[in-house]
């Protein structure tokens, strides 16, 4: 099923963990490799191999919506300087747990009709099949793509007084990071 717009109420959240990353290839193994303490740390490890297929998806997405991917070996200073962010959270609710990506493209994703022998655009039918619901909602500088895997047993409570590892905003300012990576150049 999509749907648009936030899939969820702040109030019902019970953890959160978010990671900014380049959008270049090495992407998608780095947001695997963060996202997996978290989960255990949710007690949600029973779900990691779904939720990391899914965000492994939506991530290789989003790099490509921004425009990078594979870069050349070495990369040139201009791939370089022309690299955006993409940015990946995890959101634990009672009963699921939302992986949505951030990226600088407003175009939206479109779930297409494959062929058996089509290479490509089977990443969001796999989501489909995993999630429970996803969709996209646009977002400052960009959009942001997610979906929604049912979690069962319901994840614990957040304990009296730990704050939920990063409240949910409304996305990331990515005009205030490139102001911050043109100061960056300007220093070096
Ligand atoms: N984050 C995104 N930004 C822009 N377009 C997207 C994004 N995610 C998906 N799309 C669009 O949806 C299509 C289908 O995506 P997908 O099913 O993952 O197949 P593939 O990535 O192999 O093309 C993509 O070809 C692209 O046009
Ligand atoms: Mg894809």
């Amino acid at each position: 099923m999509t749907c648009q717009g936030v899939p969820y109420q702040t109030r019902h959240v019970r953890f959160v963990d978010q990671l900014s990353l380049v959008a270049a290839q090495s992407a998608v193994a780095t947001s695997r490799r963060f996202r997996r303490p978290a989960l255990c740390k949710w007690q949600a490890a029973f779900v990691e191999d779904d939720v990391l297929l899914v965000a492994s998806e939506l991530v290789t997405n989003a790099i490509t919506g921004a425009g990078a991917g594979i870069l050349a070996e070495p990369p040139t200073w201009r791939e370089l300087e022309r690299l955006d962010l993409v940015h990946v959270r995890l959101v634990g609710l009672r009963d699921s747990v939302v992986v949505e990506v951030w990226d600088v493209s407003d175009e939206p994703p479109r779930l297409q009709r494959v062929g058996d022998d089509a290479e490509g655009g089977r990443g969001l039918v796999l989501v489909q099949e995993l999630a429970a619901r996803w969709g996209s909602y646009r977002a400052p500088g960009g959009k942001a793509v997610w979906a929604q895997l049912a979690v069962r047993p319901p994840l614990p409570r957040r304990p009296k007084g730990e704050r939920p590892g990063g409240r949910p905003t409304t996305g990331p300012d990515a005009a205030l990071l490139r102001r911050i990576r043109a100061g960056v150049d300007t220093a070096l």
